[in-house]
């Protein structure tokens, strides 16, 4: 080695420069910039002690490797030979575990070094190890074009500065670390704030969906749901408001090859740092959203994944840092149990309404049995002494004269025990457990049985009736009363409805319905249809719009109907009528 300069001591003049170069780090410290400030931070060196080229190195975490940084002037060209070099094969490397800053004529170096220096012109370098609490990061490189050896005063002041730049650069990450945390912070809380305001989820879904996106600097994110019952993920969210219309058209089987569909399969987040070459891409979504990259994040919630978050990035392949995904992971936990809590309210929800509904029935049940129980016993009771008075007043008719004021009188009671009568019958009939005895029968000879009976009960001045009926109709097992019954109460409310010269018609057909073949028997009027205000009621017991009505038609109606395995609805406007249709099934299964 040849001698240095043998001036150890620094020179007030060489104090100067230092406090200087200290003054100009501390400016490019507040830009925040490592890069501009390694930078700086190698311009000072390189003028401080006279240098031609300066490059910083940084060590890996194994300890094994160092990877060029930044650099100034020259070193660029030598960027292939330098980029990297091994701890123990290289002249810097070993230096760097001495902890001590060395010097040599590049002429010392080995065949190879010395090759590539000089023939940049490099005559003597210098490196200066890198340490921050005691553990070594990399090292400042020096380099000189003039046969001046490097002195230990220089050395000195080199290592000052590398000390002072190692304190800028580790208050500058500091600085950036706690800045990103904050922004981190942040966007948690934002994340945090939109999962549980009030607004619906969907909305909650495209907001995290556009933070997840922010926050790792990605092109797009985009949530998917696994649809409750099929096996399938369903697009919800997209960060890219252009692309929401699409996205909600997504579905992705959860057996497919897909990074998404294995996220979920495997509950653990997919990276595909290229898309170009990964068979787990699906290319028409690719190519819609020109992804180049991505990463799908499960949604978890209570140790089921429920969805996916897939980051992209449109730009070209990209590592993922593990901090990157890691804070993915964080909100996509938020996401998720935000997902689930909106799901359980929603079912909670659901539960707290059918348990309304069933009340709501139930007291209706047991209300119109307490109501059934009471008309029983009435109708009992009333028909004995109406039995009486109907007799007395056969017998009085027979005694008076039938003329005057009498015969008036005689046939108003007359009248109006009739109509106490079939009150009774009609609450007898209502009050009675419904229980068909169910037979095959012609279902046409029922409904030519019931128009007699109508006609019969309505009197002459009615309504015309007219029916309908396939010749080839199939005979169909009902309770015959009951059937007889049922027919006769629509056919007498059709023809109260449309009035003398108005019509009732009687339809049938035969139908198939989604457990099977049904008959569908139809009763439309030409009357003035059902006020939709009172559609509702017309089932009600004692609901009647009917000065001489009980109300009790429809109910019957219904319950005999139900009693059949059918149902009865009407469909009515005022310009056309009513129409009350009963649908039976012609394959009964089980019930009564
Ligand atoms: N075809 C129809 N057109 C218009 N309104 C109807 C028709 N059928 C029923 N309604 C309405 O439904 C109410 C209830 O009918 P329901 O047959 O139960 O009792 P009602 O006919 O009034 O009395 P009841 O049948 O006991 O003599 C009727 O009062 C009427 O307002
Ligand atoms: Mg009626």
């Amino acid at each position: 080695m040849p001698p240095m300069t043998s001036d150890h001591e620094l020179s007030k003049a060489d104090l100067l420069r230092v406090v200087d170069a200290v003054r100009e780090m501390s400016h490019a410290t507040s830009s925040g910039d490592h890069h501009e400030m390694l930078v700086l931070a190698l311009r000072v060196a390189i003028r401080v002690t006279e240098s031609d080229g300066a490059v910083v190195y940084r060590l890996n975490e194994a300890g094994d490797e160092l990877t060029r940084v930044v650099s100034e002037p020259h070193y660029d060209q030598l960027q292939d030979s330098f980029g990297r070099m091994r701890v123990d094969r290289t002249w810097t490397g070993k230096s760097t575990s001495r902890a001590r800053a060395s010097a040599t004529p590049v002429a010392n170096l080995p065949p190879a070094a010395q090759q590539v220096l000089l023939a940049v012109g490099f005559v003597h370098v210098a490196t200066v190890p890198l340490y921050v609490r005691g553990l070594p990061i990399g090292t400042v490189n020096l380099s000189r074009r003039r046969d001046e050896p490097y002195t230990q005063r220089e050395l000195r002041i080199t290592e000052i500065l590398s000390d002072l730049l190692v304190v800028h650069v580790e208050n500058a990450r500091l600085f950036a670390d706690a800045n990103a945390r904050l922004d981190e912070m942040r966007m948690l809380l934002e994340v945090a704030r939109s999962v549980t305001a009030s607004h619906s989820l969907a909305e909650r879904l495209e907001t995290s969906a556009d933070i997840l996106a922010r926050m790792l600097g990605a092109s797009n994110a985009i949530i998917a749901l696994v649809e409750d019952e099929e096996d399938v993920l369903r697009g919800v969210a997209s960060a890219n408001a252009e692309l929401r219309d699409f996205v909600r058209t997504i579905r992705i089987p959860i057996a497919a090859t897909s990074a998404a569909a294995r996220a979920v399969r495997t509950m653990k987040t997919v990276l595909v740092a290229d898309v170009e070459h990964s068979s787990e891409a699906r290319s028409d979504l690719v190519q819609r959203f020109g992804q180049k990259s991505l990463v799908a994040l499960p949604l978890i919630a209570h140790g089921n994944a429920i969805g996916v978050v897939v980051i992209d990035d449109t730009h070209g392949a990209r590592v993922w840092e593990a901090a990157e995904i890691q804070r993915g992971e964080l909100i996509a936990v938020q996401v998720a149990t935000a997902v689930a809590n909106a799901r359980l309210f929603e079912k909670v929800k659901q539960s707290y309404e059918q348990l309304a509904l069933a009340q709501e029935e139930l007291v209706k049940q047991e209300k119109l049995a307490a109501l059934g129980q009471l008309a029983a016993t009435l109708a009992h009771e009333v028909r004995n002494p109406l039995g009486v008075l109907f007799n007395s007043l056969g017998t009085l008719t027979k005694l008076l004269p039938r003329t005057g004021d009498v015969a008036l009188l005689l046939s108003i009671m007359g009248e109006e025990s009739r109509r106490l009568d079939r009150l009774m019958r009609d609450l007898l009939d209502f009050a009675r457990p419904v229980r068909p005895s169910i037979e095959p029968h012609s279902l046409a000879e029922e409904i030519d049985g019931a128009l007699r009976a109508a006609v019969q009960q309505l009197g002459p001045d009615c309504a015309s009736f007219s029916s309908e009926v396939p010749s080839d109709l199939p005979r169909i097992s009902f309770d015959q009363a009951m059937m007889r019954q049922a027919l006769v109460n629509l056919l007498t409310n059709g023809a109260q409805a449309a009035g003398v010269g108005g019509s009732v018609v009687i339809r049938v057909a035969i139908e198939s319905g989604k457990r099977g073949p049904l008959a569908r028997i139809e009763v439309s009027d030409t009357g003035p249809g059902i006020p939709s205000d009172l559609a509702e009621r017309v089932f009600e017991p004692f609901f009647t719009t009917k000065a001489m009505g009980t109300g009790l038609g429809l109910s019957i109606v219904k319950s005999i109907i139900e009693a059949h395995g059918g149902w009865i609805e009407f469909t009515s406007d005022t310009a056309t009528g009513t129409c009350a249709r009963l649908r039976l099934p012609l394959e009964r299964r089980g019930g009564p």
